[in-house]
């Protein structure tokens, strides 16, 4: 329900974003199955970190570890992209500006953070309210400006933010593409 209602459509900006993608280094954070991974694995060097690296069965290095603690867990930091699709919904604000500082090292030169972040209004606050009162989960959702202004902190310089919405023209969340 929640696929086709607020993922599907966002796979309509995020899938030709990433089938784009030829010859990067690329880091996927909350690679989960690889759903995503599916797009960017031929043509690019791709390797991921999940706390569940299990989930991921692709012949890729899955790294096991934390977001806000990249840099624990892997070595290299001469990545062209760091990619992270519905991941960050699981961080609050003080990990989630980690996340972004981590990702920001992680990258070399010219690199490219993309990732997905819910937004505070529309589907984005019903998913999360859903989430807390229904599963107990913590999910969290953002502003449009202040997630800029994390990114901004976190040193990129170059911050696109799109709006994805969901079914109905509902927003839902934000695909972040920011460069250093
Ligand atoms: C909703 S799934 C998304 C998986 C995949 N990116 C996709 O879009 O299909 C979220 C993934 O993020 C992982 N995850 C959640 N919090 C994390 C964290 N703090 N550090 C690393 N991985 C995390 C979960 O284990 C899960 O695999």
């Amino acid at each position: 329900m929640l696929y086709h209602l607020c993922r599907k459509p966002s796979d309509g900006v995020i899938i030709p974003l990433l089938k784009s993608l030829t010859g990067k280094r690329i880091l996927e954070v909350g690679i989960g199955s690889g759903y995503y991974t599916r797009y960017v694995m031929n043509g690019n060097k791709v390797c991921g970190i999940d706390q569940n690296p299990h989930l991921c069965q692709l012949p890729i290095k899955v790294y096991k570890g934390d977001a806000a603690r990249l840099n624990e867990a892997i070595g290299e930091k001469n990545f062209d992209v760091v990619m992270s699709m519905w991941m960050t919904e699981y961080l609050n604000h003080e990990q989630l500006q980690t996340f972004l500082c981590q990702s920001r090292q992680m990258l070399s030169g010219g690199g490219m953070l993309l990732t997905t972040i819910i937004a505070d209004k529309g589907m984005g606050i019903l998913y999360v309210t859903a989430a807390k009162k229904l599963r107990h989960i913590a999910k969290y959702c953002y502003n449009i400006s202040v997630v800029e202004k994390m990114t901004r902190q976190a040193g990129f310089n170059s911050v696109e933010i799109k709006t994805l919405n969901a079914r109905l023209g509902l927003s839902w969340a934000y695909l972040v593409s920011a460069q250093i």
